[in-house]
């Protein structure tokens, strides 16, 4: 890791809502041995975020602040070669991220962001990746709510399972949350390219390797009621391709794992109205008139307020069952698509600057990247990881 550039950490996006979160959360958990600055297009609303950092600690007056503009290459390549770590929350990724990704990869720098959106993965795997292994750039998506919770409860469930043994885990994930303008704007992006999605997959598929002489799979069987209070429908996010990835990097899920991802609603009403919701919604974002009044409901910028973000949660519960043993264990935490998820990006960020890591580059999961170091910290960070029951 390059440790002759001028910052630790560059956060890029803090005048946007969700960056905001993480410029806070840095400024109250960093500590002073940290380097780290703020990067953005418009020099006025940096100002504005670095006074309101300043005013719950005057020592923030003289953060530094860079210019970066993804459409400018110069402003991201000199941010890229100033910091050990770049931090971004610039979205929708897929129209925005790739010359950061490209710019990291070149310089050896590591990067992590909060997509949840597959085709801009895929595409930063096949465009990227190769670059990166060769500079030891770590580059790590999805660093939020997507996918940290889904991928260190799965590697925790493995750790209290049988070693060399096909196991398999099932996720029920169950939140309350609120969706802003850049999640919103991003979503709609996804649900707009479904070809460009699927054709980065296939991408994707054909020159990635597979694990030599293991199995790893995405389950999409149905589950069984008895394993769910009320009913659980499969959750076609980002999450299990995320997990498929680590346990494909990591001998530990075993010669044999498969994993599914469901969401859990207490009612057949609740599960029926999602279904047609989302159905509804990825078919108004194929028609661009349709795609700008949706995108209207919100602005880019918007989020919920601190208040309303305190009544926000998320609870996932792990099945794992392999070598006779069966264990039940749950992740859990405050607001999913905020406050978590700023902490979740800015332990990440920390992590990778400061921990001891095993030696990975080139995108990588925050699983096989980062383990028991980032869980560690988000265990005192107040995310809770723990078994309900094991047999
Ligand atoms: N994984 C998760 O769980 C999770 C949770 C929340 C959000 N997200 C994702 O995070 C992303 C950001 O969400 P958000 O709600 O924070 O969005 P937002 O409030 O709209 O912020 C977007 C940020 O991007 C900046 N930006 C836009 N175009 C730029 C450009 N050309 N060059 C430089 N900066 C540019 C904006 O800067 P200006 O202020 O100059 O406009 C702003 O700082 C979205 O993709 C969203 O889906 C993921």
């Amino acid at each position: 890791m390059p440790a002759d550039r001028p910052y630790d950490i560059v956060l890029f996006g803090a005048t946007g809502f969700t960056g905001g979160v993480a410029a806070e959360y840095l400024a109250a958990h960093a500590g002073p041995g940290v380097r780290w600055a703020l990067a953005g297009r418009d020099r006025g609303r940096l100002e504005k975020v670095r006074a309101r950092l300043a005013a719950t600690d005057p020592a923030l007056a003289d953060l530094p602040l860079l210019h970066a503009d993804t459409a400018d290459a110069a402003s991201i390549e000199a941010v890229a070669v100033s910091a050990r770590v770049v931090v971004t929350t610039v979205g929708p990724y897929a129209e925005l991220g790739e010359p950061l990704v490209a710019a990291c990869a070149r310089a050896g720098t590591d990067y992590v962001d909060i997509t949840g959106e597959p085709t801009f993965v895929d595409e930063m795997y096949v465009r990227h990746h190769e670059q990166a292994v060769r500079s030891g750039a770590r580059i790590v998506h999805a660093c939020g709510f997507d996918s940290v919770p889904h991928d260190l409860g799965v590697y925790y469930t493995v750790k209290h399972l049988p070693e060399g043994v096909p196991l398999r885990v099932e996720g029920f994930v169950r939140v309350k949350g609120d969706v802003g303008g850049g999640t919103l704007h991003s979503a709609l992006g996804i649900f707009a390219e479904i070809p460009r999605m699927l054709r980065a997959e296939r991408a994707r598929a054909a020159v990635e390797p597979r694990p030599a002489g293991r199995r790893v799979r995405i389950s999409r069987r149905p589950v069984p009621r008895a394993k769910v209070r009320g009913r659980a429908l499969p959750m076609p996010t980002i999450d299990p391709a995320v997990v498929a990835r680590s346990a494909a990097a990591l001998d530990r899920y075993g010669p044999d794992f498969s994993y599914g991802h469901f969401i859990a609603l207490r009612r057949t009403a609740t599960a029926a109205a999602l279904a047609a919701g989302s159905l509804t919604a990825i078919a108004l974002a194929q028609l661009p008139p349709a795609r700008a009044l949706l995108k209207r409901l919100r602005t880019a910028g918007d989020g919920p307020s601190p208040a309303d973000r305190a009544g926000n949660w998320f609870r996932v519960t792990f099945v794992g069952e392999g070598g006779g043993r069966r264990v039940v264990t749950e992740v859990s935490g405050g607001d999913p698509a905020y406050d978590e998820t700023a902490k979740m990006l800015a332990e990440a960020a920390l992590c990778l600057a400061q921990d001891d890591l095993p030696d990975t580059a080139g995108q990588v999961t925050t699983a096989a990247a980062m383990g028991d170091a980032l869980l560690d910290r988000l265990v005192k960070a107040g995310v809770s990881f723990r078994v309900l029951s094991a047999g």
